[in-house]
């Protein structure tokens, strides 16, 4: 009896030596020892347990978990903070425990024990392919142990954050203390279940940032959670004992994960398997509005304006000297007290926005939104209310209370409609009611009316714009139908005349197509020749949000910039008027052969500094920050003495769901002008404009696209490295004497705009006084992206470039 079963069991440990031999095992029974050098790895061959060592001033050693296909990345240390000084340390099992003894046999780290666990005959130690590592029983499933239950710096699908509301066990994410250095940091990204559930990332003590309330399929301030189709499903459950948030990822997506690093920011990371590398797919915090009441009470952030703060509507800075010096932590306070008495209130929508805070917020799932309304307009001590749950039509409600203030609210796109109770002279009423109220009642506004026509007037004639735009009866007319332009500047042609002017929008009036819509030219009843822009039908903005955004676009007048003459607004028709510029586009001239013979090399320096003056006003100057986005050839129009103006400015910014975010993995923008994190992340800044400047400055002078197969930056790159830059420039330019020196700092200038990262390239100011500053010593340019393959049809992988300026800091 004895005999055999030994026997047996001899045979089982043969096998198991054999199977050692040829796979990776993915457990550790009662019997073994795991020792340094040694590892398992989970079924599928993605995950891998341990001994790591990170040097600092001495060596290290851990006990953790990485991806088999990139050991560097750690997803999971066991002794954070009491590290082995040398390698003769084992991980084994011991009494229903994970025990880590030194050679010395002190037990350096152990899992804790759970009493309310059966205690377990054959504990096994196996490392599943979600990366998880669990202790369990050998032949059932009860798991005794589970390092998902403690996470590190990382969050893994299938892991979750949240809270034990009976023990107060909590699940969080905390920062490793510096990059080799896995001891916990100061960061930690954890539940935060007062009022509705949302996730909050601390800074020791302070709120660093918060995700805004969970409104049904996602956070109420990320509204990107959105974008990752269903390749990521968020989930969060919430009951009377716990509430939960985890991610599940579908069968069908990349290696990812999100890393909450040293410096408190959170990034998704995805593995680009044909590249063998990890990109940053997405990360937060991402812009200055998501500093946790950043605007303080009241306060709204919208970090698309400057300044980037306002008080909601029916509100003012509490203190304007402070305010005005941009330090908005004081908050908003209410203009006109509220009386809460028969119907002299009434609801505000403000739209699209990233709720406030609801830690002492009232919310009721059960209802629906026009019962919130009724709930909120008869209770006194009701100050706001909003949708619950986003998802389908919409349910459920939250009401914020009086007697505290309204925090963290933030502009963002496709965010969610708040309403606020304020006195009725706020409310918006019709335009049509709005202009009857102002000429009717309001007699000191009628003046200021006739005035602003006045003013109209004379500009019109000062433009000596003699006939087409509307007369006065007509612009009058326009103003009762769209309502609030009475303070606008900007001439509103109708429908009528825009369509006189260009034939009826004929194609033999077309002048080019971009992103936001076709160009025609027209020619008014009087002569003047316009350009005619018809934005296409994706600028499904508010009637009011455009004209603000319109307006906006008007306010910027430089010599190197479009002029935008007005607008139109018919329906759902979106239609700009611009002066027209008889010598077409810079791409029609540099890359033709014959026409580019015209350009000397004084009027390509003179174009190249036009165009850097323009920009930098967008950039700097004007008192919007504007980004361009699409800086390209096309968009460099010349008037009739070929200066250049930079035209589709501020475009962008009318179409309310910006396409440059990588939602739908659609990316606006121009090949070839695209700047590597715009192509990859969609990332937008000054700096991707800078690149896209760079772009063109090489094009104007060496007369060649960047385009296609002909891969202009790495030529160029080729060039510079070879000693033979000045081989760039146009044969068409006679570069003798000093020109020459002049045409390679242009050039220089041009590299160091496309370098890959971003905070290399200069600015636009420094940009202008390199290129005119002869004796100045420039920087030695870095190794441009030389080749971006994007591939914006496959929406599980809208990317497939790296960028390694991010991954290396
Ligand atoms: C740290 O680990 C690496 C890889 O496992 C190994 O090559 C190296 O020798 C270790 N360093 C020390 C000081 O043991
Ligand atoms: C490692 O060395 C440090 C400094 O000598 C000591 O404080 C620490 O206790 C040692 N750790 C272990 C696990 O031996
Ligand atoms: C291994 O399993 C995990 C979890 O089921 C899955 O996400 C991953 O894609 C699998 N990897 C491979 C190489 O099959
Ligand atoms: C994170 O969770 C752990 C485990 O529950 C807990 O000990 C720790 O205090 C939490 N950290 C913070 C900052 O709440
Ligand atoms: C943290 O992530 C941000 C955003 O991707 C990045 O800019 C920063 O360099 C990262 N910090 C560290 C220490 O990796
Ligand atoms: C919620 O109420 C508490 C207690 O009055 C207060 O300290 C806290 O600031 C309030 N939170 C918000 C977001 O108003
Ligand atoms: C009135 O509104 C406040 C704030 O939302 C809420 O706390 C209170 O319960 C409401 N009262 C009633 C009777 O609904």
């Amino acid at each position: 009896m004895w005999d055999t079963s030994s026997r047996r069991y001899g045979t089982v440990m043969l096998l198991s030596s054999l199977l050692l031999a040829s796979y990776s095992l993915d457990t550790l029974d009662q019997t073994q020892k795991l020792a340094n050098g040694q590892t398992r790895v989970s079924l599928n061959g993605t995950f891998e347990l341990g001994f790591f060592n990170r040097t600092t001033s001495t060596t290290k050693w851990y006990i953790g978990i990485w991806y088999t296909v990139s050991p560097e990345i750690i997803v999971w240390v066991a002794n954070h903070d009491n590290p082995l000084n040398d390698s003769s340390s084992t991980l084994s099992i011991s009494k229903g425990t994970l025990v880590l003894i030194d050679s010395l046999q002190n037990i350096i780290w152990s899992t804790s024990v759970n009493p309310s666990m059966p205690k377990m005959s054959d504990p096994i130690l196996k490392i599943l392919d979600s990366g998880n590592l669990v202790l369990k029983d050998q032949n059932r499933d009860n798991i005794l142990w589970q390092s998902f239950d403690y996470p590190s710096n990382t969050f893994l699908p299938g892991m979750k954050i949240g809270k034990d509301l009976t023990t107060g066990f909590e699940w969080n994410i905390t920062s490793w203390k510096s990059r080799n250095d896995p001891s916990k940091g100061n960061y930690c990204y954890k539940m935060d279940t007062l009022g509705q559930p949302e996730l909050v990332l601390w800074d020791g003590e302070r709120i660093k940032f918060k995700t805004g309330a969970w409104v049904g399929p996602r956070f109420s301030g990320l509204p990107e959670m959105a974008t990752y189709e269903n390749m990521l499903n968020f989930k969060l459950f919430s009951t009377s004992k716990e509430v939960i948030y985890s991610i599940e990822a579908d069968k069908s997506m990349r290696l990812s994960r999100i890393v909450l690093n040293e410096t408190g920011v959170l990034q998704r990371i995805m593995w680009d398997h044909d590249q063998k590398n990890w990109y940053v797919y997405w990360f937060w915090p991402n812009d200055m509005c998501d500093s946790y009441a950043k605007c303080g009470p009241f306060g709204t952030c919208n970090s698309n304006e400057a300044p980037i703060c306002k008080c909601l509507p029916g509100f003012s800075p509490k203190s304007p000297k402070e305010w005005t010096m941009r330090n908005n932590l004081g908050g908003c306070e209410r203009e006109t007290p509220l009386n809460c008495q028969g119907n002299s209130y009434g609801f505000k929508s403000v739209k699209s926005v990233k709720l406030p805070d609801t830690e002492n917020a009232t919310v009721d799932a059960s209802i629906s939104i026009m019962e919130c309304k009724r709930r909120c307009s008869i209770n006194c001590s009701c100050l706001a209310y909003s949708l619950l749950d986003i998802s389908g039509g919409g349910s459920g409600c939250i009401m914020w209370g009086y007697e505290y203030d309204l925090i963290d609210i933030k502009y963002i796109e496709g965010g969610q409609d708040l309403y606020l109770k304020l006195d009725k002279s706020y409310l918006d009423a019709t335009g049509k009611r709005k202009i009857q109220v102002l000429i009717g009642i309001m007699v000191p506004t009628t003046v200021m009316l006739l005035v602003l026509l006045t003013v109209h007037c004379i500009r019109l004639r000062r433009r000596k714009i003699k006939t087409g735009y509307p007369d006065l009866g007509k612009e009058k007319s326009n103003y009762k139908e769209s309502g609030s332009l009475h303070d606008t500047e900007l001439p509103m042609f109708d429908l009528e005349t825009v369509k006189a002017a260009t034939a009826n929008f004929s194609d033999a009036n077309k002048l080019g197509q971009g992103g936001f819509g076709i160009v025609y030219k027209g020619v008014l009843s009087g002569g003047e020749e316009i350009a005619v822009k018809r934005l296409s039908k994706g600028s499904s903005q508010g009637l009011n949000e455009f004209k603000n955004e319109v307006m906006l676009i008007a306010k910027l007048q430089h010599r190197n910039l479009v002029r935008l003459l007005g607008c139109c607004i018919h329906d759902s028709e979106r239609i700009l008027i611009y002066e027209f510029m008889p010598n077409k586009s810079l791409d029609f001239f540099i890359f033709d052969k014959v026409r580019r013979e015209v350009l000397s090399w004084t009027m390509r320096l003179e174009i190249v500094a036009g165009i850097s003056r323009g920009i930098l006003y967008l950039h700097q100057d004007s008192r919007f920050n504007i980004i361009h986005r699409d800086l390209k050839a096309a968009n460099i129009l010349l008037d009739k003495e070929m200066t250049p103006k930079v035209s589709d400015f501020g475009i962008a910014r009318l179409f309310k769901r910006e396409q440059n975010e990588m939602d739908t993995g659609r990316v606006v923008g121009t090949r070839g002008y695209m700047s590597p994190e715009y192509a990859m992340e969609g990332k937008i800044s000054v700096k991707s404009d800078v690149y896209s400047f760079g772009v063109l400055l090489l094009e104007i002078i060496s007369g060649k696209r960047n385009q296609g197969n002909h891969n202009l930056i790495a030529y160029a790159w080729q060039l510079w490295q070879a000693g033979r830059i000045i081989q760039l420039a146009d044969e068409a330019i006679d570069n003798a004497g000093s020109v020459a020196s002049d045409i390679v700092r242009f050039i220089h200038v041009g590299l160091l705009c496309v370098q890959e990262c971003a905070d290399d390239r200069p600015t636009m100011s420094t940009v202008l006084s390199m290129l005119s500053n002869e004796g100045m010593s420039l920087p030695e340019p870095k190794k441009p992206v030389l080749s971006t393959k994007i591939t914006p049809e496959s929406s599980s992988s809208p990317i497939e470039l790296t960028l390694t300026c991010i991954e290396g800091r």
